[in-house]
């Protein structure tokens, strides 16, 4: 039994509770982790995500069309970084704690933070994820899609599908007032009924005001009712890294920031922004 206690829902004095302070304060009370009261987006806070959202999309959408075999993942950035000041946006990955460019792209073994350069050229078979985030009129939007360049091999292909059944089986998963655990341990199942691990070591995190706030959204899991309690309001990522082998992955110690498989296996990803509603789960983009 989780015994966290960490007093996060606090309601004002003198305000009557409401049906969803009852529940939070219950899950609180018997030691689950909740959200604090400021994780609940406002109707303004959700539709300036949403409208950053169109530009992350859009970038993607962009690159959907232009990679080719040939192209470097600096012919990527390009596309990602203009496209989004042209939109009046700010890629939030640039230079945020040192990150050197505007998008990720992460081919085959690189699990994620794959930094784009002029050396790294797009083979046919290669599979790669671009991770774009935008910062429009200061709401932080992030997702990312893969891509297959030209085809790959059956087994790359399945796992391309597999990662992205399991973020949309964990986002199905994703009910009021159930716990981030109880979709990773969705998640989990997937992968390893398809004969896939998950990465541990990164996860996905809530968005919006900042490019990564609470709560912490871990995509691997056992148990139920571990990690957060979700309440409507929320909006958050679902991301869960996919790998063909095994599940352990180090950092590239020249750069810090590469992300790769311990056993050179690759590696998929695809990632949506979300807002939990009364019934589940919405795509803001
Ligand atoms: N977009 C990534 C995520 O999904 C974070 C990238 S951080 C960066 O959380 F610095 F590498 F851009
Ligand atoms: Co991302
Ligand atoms: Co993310």
């Amino acid at each position: 039994m989780p015994r966290k206690i960490k007093e996060n829902w606090i309601v004002p004095s003198g305000q009557p509770l409401t049906e969803m302070d009852e529940i939070v304060l219950d899950w609180q009370a018997r030691g689950y982790l909740v959200p604090s009261r400021d994780l609940l987006k406002t109707e303004e806070q959700i539709e300036g995500i949403r409208r950053s959202g169109i530009i992350t999309n859009g970038a993607l959408d962009l690159v959907a069309t232009e990679i080719k075999a040939g192209m470097t993942t600096e012919d990527i950035n390009k596309l990602v970084h203009e496209y989004t000041l042209d939109h009046g946006g700010t890629p939030a990955p640039l230079n945020y704690e040192g990150f050197p460019k505007s998008v990720c792209t992460s081919i085959n073994d690189v699990v994620c933070h794959g930094i784009p350069n002029e050396e790294e050229m797009l083979l046919p078979g290669d599979i790669i994820n671009v991770d774009v985030t935008t910062i429009y009129n200061g709401y932080y939007a992030d997702a990312s899609r893969m891509f297959i360049i030209e085809d790959t091999y059956p087994e790359w292909r399945r796992l391309v599908q597999v990662a992205k059944e399991c973020r949309d089986i964990g986002a199905e998963a994703c009910k009021p007032y159930t716990f981030v655990g109880d979709m990773a341990k969705v998640i989990t199942r997937h992968a390893h009924q398809n004969g896939c691990t998950v990465v541990r070591e990164m996860c996905g995190h809530g968005v919006g005001l900042a490019f990564h706030e609470e709560p912490e959204v871990d995509h691997y899991g056992m148990r139920a009712k571990s990690g957060m309690l979700l309440v409507p309001g929320m909006v958050f990522t679902i991301e869960p890294m996919i790998n063909l082998g095994g599940r352990e992955v180090f950092v590239d110690e020249d750069d810090d920031w590469t992300v790769c498989t311990e056993d050179g296996s690759p590696s998929a990803q695809w990632e949506h922004t979300y807002l939990l509603t009364q019934t589940g789960l919405e795509v803001l983009v």
